[in-house]
Formats: C-alpha cells, structure tokens, sequence
C-alpha cells in the first residue's frame, strides 16, 4: 500500500493530498477561479504565479493534517502533462525537489490518468476493463480501460471539449465562469425541453459518422445564433429554459455514444471522471439509461471530480505499486496523449490489475 504525496497544478487550482493506496489521508485545492474570471477564462501566467504561492502553504497542510513526516512517504508525485506549461513547471519543481531532499523516488503523472483513477477514492470498481467518459475542461474522451496504464481511446471531441461549451454557453448567457456550475444553477429553474438544440456528429470521409466521437462546436453556435434571434424579441432572455436546454443535450449526447460504446465493444460497466462529471443532469440520464440498458456505471465522488491532487496521488500510487517511478530530469508537456502516460516512469514491470 504505497503511500505517496501528490502536488497537482496544471491549470487554475493548486492541489496537494496525501494518499495510501486508495485512501485519502489528507487533500487540499486552492481555486483560483475569482481571479480567472474577471478575464473571463484562465489567464497563464496570472495561474503560475498564484500556483507559486500558494503550494508550499498547501504542502505544508496535507503533511500536518495527515499526521505523516516524509519517512513514512513512499513517493512523491506532480502532475507533468498535458497543461499549461508554466502551471506544470510548479509543481514538477516542487515535487522533485522534494523527492531530492528526502531522498523519495519522483513520479511525474499524466493528468488524465489522475482523472481515471479519481473513481477509485469511491465506490470500489467492478473488475475491469470498463469503459471511462472522461470530460473536463480540456478533454472529451471514450477510453478503454484494462488495467493501469492500458489505455485504448475509443472517442474523442473533434473541436470543443464538453466543459470548454459549458464555459463558452454560460458567457453567452453572461453566466458566471466556471460556466458548468453556473449552467447547472440557471438550469434547475429552466424547461429543458423548450429549445431543440442539434447533437453534433462528426462526419467520416469513408461516409456516416463516427459512432463515439463528438461535437459540440455546432451546438454552442445554435445557441449563439438562438440567443442572438430572442434578444431581438421584447421579453427578458429565457436564460434558464436555454440552459436546461443545452445541458439536457449535452448529457444526452455523452450517455447515448457512452452506452452505444461500451455495448458495442462488450464492456457492462460505464465510469464517469473529469470537472463535467459533477453535473447532476449528466449523472442523472446515465444512471437512467445504464439502468435501462443492463449497464453498471460508477461516477467518481463529487469532491475529486473537478481537479485534485488526490486523484494524482492514486494514479502514482498504483504506478508505484507496479514499480514505476520517473526520472529526476523528467520534464513537462503541454501536450501528451494518455496513450503514452506509460512514457513518463522508468523501471516499469508488467501490471494488468486496474
Ligand atoms: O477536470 P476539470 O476541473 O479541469 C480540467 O482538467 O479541465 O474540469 C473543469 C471543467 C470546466 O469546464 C467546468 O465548467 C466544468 O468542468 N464543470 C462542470 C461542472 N463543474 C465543473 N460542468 C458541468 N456541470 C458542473 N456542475
Ligand atoms: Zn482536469
């Protein structure tokens, strides 16, 4: 049971847990959010800064609060891709800088697969493989999931991710940003039903289109375009009918390719990760249609779906456990499929149990 401190600070929030295995011992997230959103969205250098800041303090606190000295550690651990850069170069820095002095091995993990094993601080899983709807502000993903680090992506999102349209729709609204949360507000009072809104599918140059992938560029310029037609008319905009609207399609369209996905490839269990995975519509429509379907489905625990540095520590853990670590020169990437997460450990041997 490995025990491990995790540092995540990819994008706005900075995060630091200790995990052992599967347990939290002790988490924190500082969000910079207020900040990003008089800018409307993530300003990158304003997030290195702040990331700079406050990650020692949030360091400082998970080690205090989970009652542990850095002997006990059996790993440290930082988010190193994808994200923005300089946001990575914090906390890679900060870890391996602290696996150095207390003479701990460094694991550099790929965000997304912290995003996969959140589901593990919940429910335990049926055994696998199992399908993952990953959808958060940057991704939009069907993967197949055998065992840690055995990845195979079934679907994808040609252009907007899931939560960069919850964004982009709440700013049309003159919603707040994050736009997910404050859709999911202006919703609740909302007729969901009211506007039809289009599913975007993506075409294939063979013919028809691609059973598991997605579009959701095509669906934030109806509401564009519907929001631009109501402005003209004299009553106040019917934001929440808009934004019931928009959320009842976006969850629809990622259950139905989910559960067509998962049937297809033989998989009976659906699992749900990323910041989108906190909307209660999208958990809502796939338990009903995993029910309907004969399908099992887990969704990770609201606290780690949005970004953590728990989940990081579980994704090192198991690596860890399968005698992974990463070498001290390891750099960051902005960019690096989850195909290859799988390239940032040294000493690897063969592991298969998720
Ligand atoms: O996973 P995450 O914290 O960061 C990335 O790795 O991108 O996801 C952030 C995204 C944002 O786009 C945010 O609007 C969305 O998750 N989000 C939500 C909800 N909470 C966060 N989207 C829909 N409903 C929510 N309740
Ligand atoms: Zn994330």
């Amino acid at each position: 049971m490995p025990t491990v401190l995790a540092v995540e600070t990819s994008c706005d929030e900075s995060a630091a847990a200790v995990v052992r295995d599967r347990d939290v011992l002790a988490s924190a997230v500082a969000s910079q959010v207020e900040e990003h959103a008089r800018w409307g969205g993530v300003v990158p250098e304003i997030a290195s800064r702040r990331h700079v800041e406050a990650l020692p303090q949030l360091v400082e606190r998970v080690m205090a609060e989970s009652g542990l000295n850095y002997d006990d550690l059996d790993g440290i651990a930082a988010t190193v891709a994808p994200g923005l850069v300089g946001a990575l170069l914090v906390g890679s820095i900060t870890g391996r800088t602290l696996a150095r002095l207390h003479g701990l091995p460094f694991l550099g993990v790929h965000h997304l697969e912290g995003h996969l094993c959140s589901v593990q601080l919940g429910e335990p899983l049926p055994p696998g493989p199992y399908l993952v709807l990953l959808v958060s502000g940057g991704h939009t993903e069907l993967v197949r999931v055998e065992g840690v680090g055995s990845y195979q992506r079934l679907g994808r999102s040609h252009d907007d991710a899931a939560g960069e349209a919850f964004d982009k729709v709440a700013r049309l609204l003159g919603l707040g940003y994050p736009g997910g949360p404050a859709i999911q507000a202006a919703a609740a009072a909302g007729d969901s039903k009211r506007f039809p809104l289009p599913k975007g599918r993506v075409s294939r140059p063979e013919g028809g289109f691609h059973p598991y992938d997605f579009s959701f560029s095509g669906l934030k310029t109806a509401v564009l375009r519907l929001v631009q037609r109501l402005a003209q008319e004299p009553q106040e905009l019917p934001v929440a009918d808009i934004a019931a609207s928009f959320e009842r399609v976006v969850a629809e369209v990622l259950v139905e390719r989910s559960c067509r996905c998962a049937l297809d490839e033989g998989l009976d269990t659906v699992v749900l990760v990323g910041g989108v995975a906190a909307n209660r519509r999208l958990r809502q429509t796939m338990e009903e249609r995993c029910a309907a379907l004969g399908l099992q489905w887990r969704v990770a625990p609201l606290a780690y779906c949005t970004d953590n540095a728990a989940m990081i520590g579980v994704a090192a853990a198991a690596r860890l456990a399968c005698g992974a670590r990463s070498g001290c020169d390891l750099g960051v990437m902005a960019r690096l499929p989850l195909e290859q997460a799988g390239s940032l450990y040294e000493m690897q041997s063969g592991c298969k149990s998720p």
